[in-house]
């Protein structure tokens, strides 16, 4: 299975999901159990926010959350500091889906090892583009979607179970194996994969994987951090233009999120979209805390994704259309 070999892991450790949300719940209702206690991080998505907020409303768990800095840098020795008697699992996303900040997967999975908690990585933004090794970053749990940068077709994704996790099945039902018992099997993927898999999907995303590795993910990072660099350095000669996040291209993933003055970034979204058919995502992203670490919770970003299929000149017509945003702005005096 091509997943594994992205990973360091051994097959038969992966089971297939069908987003990185569902390989997140399985992940984390599955482990936690009552009295337990998490911590997770303010770049979370809400695919763990959500989940884990949940269960601490309904009094199963508690959850602390370690803040970032402003430009979504997290401080791997916070993890040290909110440990207490009950910690279970350490939950980090691995590339912000805001700004692209990396955090230290692999120093967190130490603090994790040493301190003998399990450790869950959010990879829904790196896998494909920035080198995973859930061996040497001792890494317990990892979820991915197949959706994004592995090019596979919406409805797939997969979660890494280290040998000797056990989670609770969050769905029974026919695996097609052990068909004479009527409790769930205990295998690995058949505990986690019941029913019918997405199969078309999946072979789908196979396809996708076999070009990354045929085109080597090393030149896939390099492309795709030198237009988000590029950009970047560009976007710092506008300046009416506002771009968060570090400025080190070798520390994120290539994500630009920014905001044009005191312009909604939903009015700059729609803009690019209706008159330079340039398609942006503007908002809050389903990360909440993130824009409240970078200071953009009440009016959300404009974020570019940027891809390996992109060139440096849709860079500049992204550019040239924020030039022209920008210039509008000047002839307009009321914020839109
Ligand atoms: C960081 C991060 N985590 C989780 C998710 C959820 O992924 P999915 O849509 O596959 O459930 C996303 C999706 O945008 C994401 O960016």
């Amino acid at each position: 299975m091509l997943i594994a070999k992205l990973l360091n892991a051994t097959p038969d450790r992966i089971i297939f999901t069908c987003s990185a949300t569902d390989s997140l719940n399985l992940a984390i209702k599955g482990y936690l159990k009552k009295g337990d206690h998490v911590i997770v991080t303010s770049m979370d998505h809400n695919s763990i926010l959500r989940p884990v907020m949940h269960m601490e409303r309904e009094g199963i768990i508690e959850v602390s959350v370690i803040a970032s800095d402003s430009k979504g840098y997290i401080n791997s020795v916070d993890f040290f500091t909110q440990i207490r008697p009950n910690t279970k699992l350490i939950i980090a996303t691995h590339a912000s889906n805001v700004v692209g900040t990396l955090a230290d997967i692999e120093k967190i999975g130490e603090i994790a090892l040493a301190n003998r908690l399990a450790f869950l990585v959010d990879a829904s933004q790196s896998i494909g583009v920035v080198p995973l090794d859930v061996q040497k970053m001792h890494i317990d749990m990892l979820a991915l979607p197949g959706h994004k940068s592995l090019f596979g077709p919406t409805g797939t994704g997969a979660l890494y179970i280290r040998d000797g996790i056990d989670l609770v099945p969050l769905r029974h039902g026919g695996t097609g194996t052990f068909s004479e018992s009527m409790f769930q099997p205990e295998e690995m993927p058949h505990r986690y994969e019941s029913g019918t898999g997405n199969l078309i999907g999946i072979a789908g995303l196979n396809a996708g994987i076999k070009y990354i590795l045929s085109e080597g993910m090393e030149k896939i990072r390099e492309h795709e951090e030198n237009l988000a660099d590029y950009m970047y350095q560009e976007l710092l000669k506008l300046n009416k233009v506002i771009v968060y996040g570090t400025e080190k291209a070798c520390d994120k993933t290539a994500v630009i999120s920014l905001n044009i003055n005191n312009w909604a970034a939903s009015k700059i979204g729609q803009l690019l979209s209706d008159k330079f058919g340039i398609i942006t995502r503007a908002g809050l992203h389903c990360a909440p805390l993130a824009h409240k670490a970078i200071g953009t919770e009440s009016c959300g970003t404009v974020r570019f994704g940027i891809g390996y299929f992109n060139t440096k000149e849709d860079i500049d017509c992204a550019l040239e259309a924020l030039n022209e945003i920008c210039k509008k702005q000047q002839t307009t005096t009321a914020p839109i």
